[in-house]
């Protein structure tokens, strides 16, 4: 009985010290992973020490049942009292070890803001199954996306924004059917954005903005119900608007600035009522100005400068419920700026560098 309670005990202690502590093999990775990578102001991964990678190893969190490596949590811009203390924020060089894609049951990959780590998204990252959020934002990080990247079916956040990323947009992208957080933004991708982006439907966000791509804007976008915010300011994208984007239900924010795109404005695009912030400027649109706006007219941004706009500021835009900053300077507009609200509380370099516009703010007079 005494040996059996004795038995008992080894074993449940022998237990219990096999599940408070991480893999072996998760550790192995992440130590390879911590190799790879150097921190020197604020000795985070000196953190890294020891047998159990799941107790007070800096950013890395397991999965209690398990003990398995589910995140990974670097980032570099943090309120974390390591980064007030010292007052800096996060620097770090080296790069991304291919190790980290024998982290198996991975689900949060964030290594953002470090300014200054280097070499490609390891290409292995595409096969990691439970892979949710990967995001490294602010580094420099160069290569391609990986061409694989919709076999992440799991992946709701792809945020590789305030990089050095080459080469175009994989067309696998498209399959990423659970992708609601999509950022690009800030790299030098180029190539044309898929036709079939549209099949993204969960997306949200789409900010694809200061980078190199080309071709048109694909029709299927419009088709995404959820999306609130599209950005696709300074690219090289041209062809026209299309008219369905006007009618999206949910979009909120679209920049379409500094591109090449031609002619005329949608007429539904600006009497889109849930359209709140809108940047057209620095493109080739011309046409008129479609005259319909409402009463449910809300605008905190609405740029159309430097463009080939003419014709006439339409009267309805003054019985707009707000119009916040507004700016149709250099085009090729003329006639009466309407009186009334949102005009009396504008600035004359709203309207500047028209053909023939006239009346205040401007000093030109009719
Ligand atoms: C609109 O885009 C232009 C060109 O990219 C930029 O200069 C301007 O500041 C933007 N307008 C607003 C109101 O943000």
């Amino acid at each position: 009985m005494k040996l059996a309670v004795t038995v008992a005990v080894v074993l449940l202690a022998a237990t219990v010290a096999v599940v408070t502590s991480c893999t072996p093999a998760d550790r192995d990775a992440l130590l390879a992973f911590k190799s790879g990578l150097t921190e020197p102001y604020l000795g985070i991964l000196n953190t890294w020490t020891g047998t159990d990678c799941c107790t007070n190893w800096y950013g890395v969190s397991c999965d209690p049942t398990d003990n398995r490596v589910n995140d990974i949590v670097l980032r570099g811009e943090s309120e974390d009292k390591i980064f007030t203390q010292t007052g800096r924020s996060g620097y770090m060089t080296g790069s991304l070890s291919p190790s980290l894609c024998s982290l198996d049951r991975l689900t949060t990959l964030i290594v953002a803001d470090w300014k200054a780590i280097s070499g490609e998204i390891p290409p292995c990252i595409t096969t990691l199954p439970h892979l949710r959020i990967l995001d490294l934002v602010g580094n420099q990080i160069t290569g391609a996306i990986p061409s694989d990247i919709g076999n992440l079916q799991k992946l709701t956040v792809l945020n590789i924004a305030d990089n050095k990323l080459t080469g175009s947009i994989p067309p696998s992208i498209v399959n990423l059917n659970r992708l609601m957080h999509l950022d690009l933004s800030n790299n030098q991708i180029s190539g044309e954005l898929p036709s079939d982006l549209g099949k993204l439907s969960m997306m949200s966000r789409c900010l694809l903005n200061q980078n190199q791509l080309t071709g048109s804007i694909p029709t299927s976008i419009a088709g995404i119900y959820r999306l609130a915010d599209l950005d696709l300011s300074m690219n090289k994208i041209s062809g026209s608007i299309p008219q369905q984007i006007g009618s999206m239900p949910v979009l909120s924010t679209l920049n379409l600035d500094s591109n090449q795109l031609t002619g005329e404005l949608p007429v539904n695009l600006l009497s889109n009522s849930g359209l709140n912030i809108v940047n057209l400027s620095r493109n080739g649109l011309d046409g008129n100005l479609p005259d319909v706006f409402t009463p449910r007219t809300y605008f905190s941004v609405l740029d159309l400068s430097f463009n080939k706009l003419k014709g006439a500021i339409p009267k309805s835009l003054s019985s707009a419920r707000y119009v916040g900053h507004l700016d149709m300077s250099n085009n090729h507009l003329c006639g009466v700026i309407p009186a009334g609200f949102p005009f009396d509380h504008l600035e004359a370099s709203s309207f500047t560098n028209n053909d023939c516009l006239c009346g205040s703010p401007l000093m030109r007079v009719c």
